[in-house]
């Protein structure tokens, strides 16, 4: 057998813990049914990394990240640390990961199964079969551009302020990224932004443009407005393949296209960094689209299909195991098409059960479709 992978579980905070319990026993499955083994270290972010080190994203949990083949990440955030300082909130626990780790492809699939093609909000006929892989830049634009701040003014009154900022390069390798995607899809890129109204966005259409001509001319490329994808995503998500925006977009429309989906908790994410040219490696970290939901957490009802989802993600793109990946995949929609429900995605008829019970259920498809 290969070395083992290693992997750095981090669970965070809320139903983080709980659903990563699920994942720990599909580990354990690969382990033993498998021809791939994992050691798995466990680390501190977030919320209960405030708790126990005064820090959301201690060093330690840095440097095992960059040690690690692959990070699997909870969710976090809560209430409880609602009020602390700007620089100090769970939330920049996931952020300094992304930064220092160079993780600048944020990849979030947004698609329908159908067995539950009634939960979403929209009608069946405009959301059955929607498959839509939204791209967003995760290590720059406004969430990290300076000038950033609250500054108080000489007459008294404050000033809030951030900036959108890309240089081009960073936009060149986040667009090949989308387009290589897009080649293994249905091939076709729309790329968003507000070109009528940010020169940062003048910037992204012109790079994604010439990218486009220069390099995939086989792919098909579309600029769109951002809030004009926004509208279309509602009205005929069926015209998507792969979206690519930027940090701030692809914020706002992988929620839009998740929620079309009409199950946040079955959607999955990867984050993707830049491959060594000398070791052949990226680093990269999966979490699930949907965050904390501290209302739930200790409850034992989440569901844990996306956290699953997940790490079937890192087993095909952190170790190209495309089969495991697939399997487990299946693995998911045949529990659903089963019947068995988590709160989040129950339809009359169905047979509502909690998180653990979920993840049986998993492990027992993937026996099933193991033997
Ligand atoms: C996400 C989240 C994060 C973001 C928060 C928690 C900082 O909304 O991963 O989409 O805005 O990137
Ligand atoms: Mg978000």
């Amino acid at each position: 057998m290969a070395s083992n992978k290693k992997l750095l579980v981090l669970p965070g905070d809320g139903i983080g813990p709980e659903v990563m319990r699920e994942v720990r026993r599909v580990v354990d499955w690969m382990d033993r049914r498998r021809a791939v083994g994992f050691d798995i270290e466990e680390g501190l972010v977030g919320g209960s990394a405030i708790e126990a080190e005064g820090n959301p994203c201690p060093d330690a949990t840095v440097a095992k990240a960059k040690a690690a083949d692959a990070v699997l990440f909870g969710s976090v955030g809560g209430p409880k640390w609602d009020s602390l300082p700007f620089e100090q909130r769970p939330e920049l626990g996931i952020l300094r990961l992304r930064k220092d780790l160079g993780l600048f492809a944020n990849l979030r699939p947004a698609l329908v199964l159908d067995p539950l093609v009634d939960a979403s909000s929209l009608k069946a006929d405009i959301v059955r079969g929607v498959d839509i892989m939204v791209v967003r830049e995760s290590t720059g634009g406004i969430y990290f551009g300076e000038p950033r701040g609250i500054e108080v003014l000489a007459n008294g009154k404050r000033r809030g302020f951030d900036t959108d900022v890309y240089h081009e390069d960073e936009i060149i390798r986040v667009a090949r990224v989308a387009f290589d995607l897009a080649r293994k899809r249905r091939n076709k890129v729309t790329s968003v932004e507000k070109a009528n109204v940010m020169q940062s966005g003048r910037l992204w259409r012109a790079v994604v443009g010439a990218v486009g001509k220069a390099e995939y001319p086989d792919v098909e490329l579309e600029h769109m407005y951002a809030d004009n994808c926004a509208m279309q995503l509602c009205i005929k998500p069926k015209q998507f393949d792969v979206i690519l925006g930027s940090n701030l977009f692809g914020d706002v429309l992988s929620d839009l296209a998740a929620a079309l989906t009409g199950s946040i908790g079955m959607l999955p994410s990867a984050t993707l960094g830049a491959i060594d040219a000398v070791t052949g490696k990226r680093h990269a970290l999966y979490e699930p689209i949907h965050g904390s939901a501290p209302d739930i957490a200790g409850k034992g009802i989440a569901n844990p299909c996306a956290q699953i989802l997940s790490f079937a993600m890192l087993l095909r793109w952190s170790f190209g195991l495309e089969d495991d990946a697939k399997l487990l995949e299946t693995a998911v929609e045949k529990v659903l098409a089963g019947g068995l429900r988590t709160a989040d995605i129950m339809q009359t008829g169905m047979a509502r059960v909690g998180t653990s019970v979920m993840g049986e259920a998993v492990i027992r498809e993937l026996d099933k479709l193991a033997a």
